[in-house]
């Protein structure tokens, strides 16, 4: 371990001047203009040979612009900018946030009890077990009600303070296990006032918890709501101070920031330093996903992260579903020029799912400078949106059929839901491998003007109709098919997206664990805080002087 923590990380050379990057580029030239079409019908066992089963996931990379050299030279590239060593070093617990000089642990959190896991931060499970029994007697204790507020009554509802990585993964994950019994849950994350008063619309001070989830306990806005809420409690049940400690939970690395609030240290739960915001789900970020569906689907989806971390810990990068994953996205954003890509969860219990992953994607290797500083002379993160896939069909489906932009799908299927009838699930899915097809086949003219004439249009119309209706296809897309959503496969999904980024972002040379863009935006705000609090008027570029000017007229009903 000494000599692991002297490591220092050798400067690799610039992605793209590899040859693997080289021969990436001359290969996707050669394999641009293929259509998949063509190459599902030169193959009868495409579907065989780009599939891959692990976790109880089922993962179809058919539906992609590739052939098997595509995938040979991209598993050179991984092998070239040093994918498996990198993520050996993270499991092992090495410095990898070499800007921060930080190990980042975050498979550690879902290592099963009474093992070790050593790092530059020393063996960190002693307080990851600790923090993790604290979660299950909180939990426990909130879903059976015996949780007493100041009053001596039970605690009913729980609110849920935090933005960032303190608030998409507990509520994507609390609404995705479809929580049972306990008591009710709300988020509150913005700033604007209308948050935290529809999450407190219909609430009793009395029996009504706050878990306050902030890793600094310093982000403006989750300090701002914190403090609105505790005035709540305090004025609503006309308590004094002491009321806090029975009504406040903080999750957070800042211990005295949290007990100068008022929060007693034994309803303190702790984060660490080798643990980033987006990445802090399996730790006790995730309480109110304990206190939605019990301590039990908590620690099982636990166990499912930690057997996708053993996958891609040891499955053959060939085999490797992160891996495949990984290097897809880095053949579409570098070798295509693809500007975003979507997340397209055909699963209600996934909903939050999309803006989870945009956070994990965007601020993981949303960068333009590598781990050693320099800029870099290509692309990296795309954009990454989506939303229900179902929904997207009646709303931005259009672009993906028929616009100007490739743009590759993750569509995520439910062999069947967890709620509701066969009908529905049956047409859920339907709609999931419809879809993706559609965008893989497309329809030439002439399959276009058989449609058209079967609706029974003229040959005059047919021929004013078929440049509308033709579908160029060749859109690709990955689908990842599961029985039903269950802990175990969220954890697995989970640390798939999170090993998918970090390949990616070896292959890209960026350091996936900082997030230095945050911080600027962060102070301009706060001089405006200031400055609109007290009308003064600082100097600033000719739009913000101007925007401000003209808020203060409206604010004043001129
Ligand atoms: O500003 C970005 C960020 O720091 C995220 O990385 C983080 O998840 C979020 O803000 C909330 O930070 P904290 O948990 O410290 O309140």
């Amino acid at each position: 371990a000494a000599n692991r923590e002297q490591q220092i990380i050798v400067t690799e050379s610039e992605p793209n001047s590899l040859s693997a990057w080289r021969d990436l580029s001359t290969h996707q030239r050669q394999v641009a203009a293929l259509h998949m079409r063509d190459l599902f019908a030169a193959d009868a066992n495409r579907f065989q040979r780009f599939s891959l089963q692990a976790c109880e996931l089922f993962l179809d990379y058919s539906k992609n612009r590739i052939t098997e050299e595509s995938m040979t030279l991209l598993m050179g590239l991984a092998r070239q900018t040093g994918v498996e060593a990198w993520r050996d070093r993270m499991f092992a617990g090495d410095i990898v946030n070499t800007s921060e000089q930080r190990a980042a642990l975050h498979v550690a959190l879902r290592q099963p009890p009474g093992r070790q896991f050593p790092s530059a931060a020393g063996d960190v499970m002693p307080e990851v077990e600790a923090a993790r029994r604290r979660m299950g007697d909180i939990s426990a204790a909130l879903r059976a009600g015996r949780w007493t507020g100041y009053s001596g009554k039970a605690i009913t509802s729980v609110v849920q303070i935090g933005i960032g990585g303190s608030h998409l993964g507990p509520e994507m994950a609390a609404q995705a296990l479809a929580p049972g019994g306990g008591p009710s849950l709300a988020f509150v994350s913005s700033v604007d006032g209308a948050s935290l008063a529809g999450a407190l619309d219909g609430l009793a001070a009395e029996t009504t918890l706050f878990i306050v989830v902030s890793k600094t306990f310093t982000t403006a806005e989750t300090i701002a709501n914190a403090e609105s809420a505790r005035a709540w409690l305090l004025e609503g049940g006309g308590y004094p101070k002491e009321a806090v400690a029975r009504h406040f939970v903080a999750i957070t690395a800042n211990a005295a920031a949290a007990t100068d609030f008022g929060i007693h240290r034994d309803n303190q739960l702790p984060l660490w330093d080798w643990v980033g915001g987006r990445f802090s789900l399996c730790s006790a970020v995730g309480l109110a996903v304990a206190v939605a569906a019990g301590m039990d689907a908590f620690d099982d989806m636990l166990a499912g992260a930690h057997d996708m971390d053993e996958h891609f810990l040891h499955a053959p990068l060939e085999e490797n579903m992160p891996v495949v994953l990984g290097l897809l996205g880095v053949w579409y954003r570098n070798f295509f020029a693809a500007a975003s890509r979507a997340v397209l969860p055909y699963d209600f219990c996934l909903r939050g799912l999309p803006a989870y992953l945009q956070q994990l994607e965007m601020e993981s290797s949303g960068k333009s400078v590598g781990r050693d500083g320099d800029r870099l002379g290509f692309a990296t993160c795309p954009v990454v949106w989506g939303a229900s896939g179902n929904d997207g069909q009646h709303s931005f489906f259009q672009l993906l059929h028929q616009g100007s932009e490739l743009v590759p799908c993750d569509f995520l299927v439910p062999a069947r839901g967890v709620e509701g009838s066969a009908k529905h699930a049956d047409a859920l899915l339907a709609n999931a491998l419809g879809q993706a097809a559609a965008l893989m086949q497309g329809r030439d003219s002439g399959e276009t003007r058989a449609q058209l004439a079967s609706q029974g249009l003229t040959p005059e119309a047919i021929e004013a109709r078929l440049p509308h209706c033709r579908f160029a296809g060749n859109q690709p897309s990955n689908t990842l098919l599961y029985e039903r959503l269950t802990p175990r496969r969220l954890g697995g999904l989970i640390a798939l997206y999170e090993h998918r980024l970090f390949v990616q972002s070896v292959c890209w040379g960026v350091n996936a664990f900082d997030q230095w863009g945050v911080e600027f935006g962060k102070a301009l705000a706060h001089r405006l805080v200031t400055e609109i609090g007290d009308g003064s008027s600082g100097d600033h570029d000719g739009s913000t002087a101007g925007l401000l000017a003209r808020a203060r007229q409206l604010r004043s009903g001129r």
